[in-house]
């Protein structure tokens, strides 16, 4: 891709301030990948969508989807346009990274993983 390319790319603008993508899989318990669903994930996107709707600000989005491809780390999340990973595995965790990150601004450090591929 060309610079002026890559820049009229860079150049769109966002519809959210942030856009958080959940990994809303569910494997059987006992399947040699694991999920998202089977660490507990279902409880804690909930939470996250209640304290998102509970905000008011329509300019951050949560968007359900499938397998995100880091399976036994899950709970895994995602936070476009950032691109900063997520674990959570307590609700304590949701409401850190709603309070902190995405109505704060600032990331939560101790939360972040760093997909290898
Ligand atoms: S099942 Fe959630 S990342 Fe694969």
């Amino acid at each position: 891709m060309s610079e002026a390319a890559e820049a009229e790319v860079l150049d769109i603008p966002q519809v959210y301030t942030h856009h958080v993508f959940c990994c809303f899989t569910q494997r059987p318990p006992m399947h040699p990948r694991g999920s998202c669903g089977a660490n507990g994930a279902q409880p804690l996107w909930e939470r996250l969508g209640k304290k998102l709707e509970a905000s008011g600000r329509r300019d951050i989005a949560m968007t359900s989807s499938g397998c995100l491809s880091f399976c036994q780390a899950g709970p895994i999340m995602v936070v476009y346009p950032q691109g900063i990973w997520y674990t959570p595995k307590t609700p304590e965790d949701i409401d850190e990274i709603v309070t902190s990150h995405l109505l704060g601004g600032k990331p939560v450090e101790r939360l972040i993983i760093v997909p290898r591929i």
